[in-house]
Parts: structure tokens; sequence; C-alpha cells
């Protein structure tokens, strides 16, 4: 028997970091992280995501307590496996936590979490955010070991690191385009079929969203820094609202999953 098929809807969560960034070169408080969200959210976005550093070098604990109060759409705090942003998680509740690996010499998050060296610390993180009604996204690469981790760790999500398939893009590679598409394809269509909700992020710009707006278990994208500079020119609404346009086209010409086919 065939069953009806349909690509699940894609959400955007619009990463709000660098409104913080901006804001404090020179202190004070603008631009103002809850506008921005507000804004974002008014344009399309489905979500927001902030990311709250071990070196607060763009969003606040502030940040965080206006976002959770205010704020009418889902929050995704990203933060990393520490006792300290446990502590912070736990106070603010936010709807999905992801974490994420960090050094604090590094300009952006460059890699995924390596969830199997994680052991029993990350599990126990997991645990207590789960226990608290927190869903738990681990951002991976993706490859096969870290999604078998992941899930053996009891994470939710697994958001898959979009940074290597954005720098072929960038470089003009298109084979290297196709292969990372290709790795991303197959990650996301084995932790869909693990049953972990799938969602990307990394680098994504204009040019970029498509090819993994097509890849049909990805429910979730998360962009950032494109968006808020993208702003710069022509304003956060019309950023938003262009890489909506782009998200859903792009969706719109998804195929169902194979993987969903079989496991139908
Ligand atoms: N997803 C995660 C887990 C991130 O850490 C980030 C920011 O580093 C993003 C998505 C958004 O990336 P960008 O700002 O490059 O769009």
């Amino acid at each position: 028997m065939t069953l009806p098929l349909k690509v699940p809807d894609l959400r955007l969560g619009v990463n709000i970091d660098h409104v913080a960034t901006i804001r404090n070169a020179r202190g004070g408080g603008h631009p103002d992280t809850l506008r921005a969200a507000h804004l974002a959210v008014e344009a399309g976005a489905d979500g927001i995501t902030a990311h709250l550093r071990e070196d607060r070098r763009h969003i606040s604990d502030d940040d965080i307590a206006r976002l959770k109060h205010e704020l009418t759409r889902p929050l995704n705090l990203e933060m990393a496996a520490t006792q300290e942003m446990l502590d912070i998680a736990l106070r603010h509740v936010p709807n999905a936590c992801c974490l994420v690996p960090e050094r604090r010499e590094e300009r952006t998050t460059e890699g995924g979490l390596d969830v199997a060296a994680g052991g029993d610390r990350l599990g126990r993180i997991i645990g207590d955010l789960k226990a608290a009604g927190i869903r738990v996204s681990l951002f991976i690469e993706p490859d096969r070991r870290t999604i078998e981790a992941s899930i053996q760790a009891g994470a939710d999500i697994v958001e898959l690191h979009t940074g290597a398939y954005c720098e072929k893009a960038l470089a003009d590679d298109a084979n290297g385009v196709a292969d990372e598409l290709d790795r991303l394809g197959r990650a996301a269509a084995l932790a869909d079929a693990a049953g972990l909700e799938v969602h990307a992020g990394h680098g994504l710009t204009f040019d970029t969203v498509a090819g993994v707006a097509r890849l049909p278990e990805i429910v979730e994208l998360n962009i950032g820094h494109f968006l808020i500079g993208e702003a710069i020119f022509g304003g956060l609404p019309s950023a938003v609202r262009r890489m909506r346009v782009l998200m859903d086209e792009a969706r719109a010409g998804a195929e169902p999953s194979r993987e969903r086919v079989r496991s139908a």
C-alpha cells in the first residue's frame, strides 16, 4: 500500500547573536535584541535562536531573560554543555537547548559536537534538560557515527552543521557542493529514520539555503550572521522575508524522503 507522503513544513529560526555583537561594540542597549526578535517574527521567523557564550561576547544573560519573558515564539538557546549553562537553562526553561562545542579562541562555532567523547557528563546534562521539559538538540557534523552517538546520548534533535557545504559553495566548487549536500542528505535521512528531529544551520545565505531546504527530513533551519549582515543594507524584515521565500520555494519542489517511503 502506498501511504500519502507529505514533505513536512520547514521552520526558520533566526539567530540574533550579531545584533548583540553590534550593540556590544558600543555598550548600551542599541540595537535591541528583543526588537530584532519581534521584527524577525513579524517577517516570518518561526522561532528565535540565541547563543549564550561562556565569554558573553554577544548575547548576555539579560538578553536571554528578556527573550524568554517577552517572545511569542519558541526560544532556542544555544550553549556549551557546562554546569554554568545548564543552571541558566534550567532557570529560564527555553523551548529548546542546542548543545554546541565552544572554544574561546574561535570566531564562530567551527565544527560539530564530539558526542561520543561527551560520555556520562553530556548524558547527564541532556537528561537534566529533558527532565525540565526542554527539548535537546545536538549540533553535529553530518556523519553516521555522531548520529548514532546522539541517539545513544538521548537527544531529541540533531542540528546538522552546514558550514562545509557553504564553504564549498563560496569557493564555487560544484563537485564539493554536491558531495556535501549528499552527505547532509544521507545524515538527515538516517537521523530521521532513527526518530530524531533534524535541523540544520551555519553559514547559510540566500544562495545556499535552497540546497538544504530541499532535503525533506530537515524541519528547521537556524540562520543568523548572513541575515543580520543583509539587514544593514535592506532592513531585517526584508532579509527575513526573502529568506523565507527562498526556503519555501525550494521546499515546494522537495521530493518526499525515500527513507520515509521505506520505513512507512
Ligand atoms: N546553528 C548553530 C548551532 C550555531 O551555532 C549557529 C551560529 O554559530 C547557527 C546555527 C547560525 O549560523 P550563522 O550565524 O552562520 O547563520
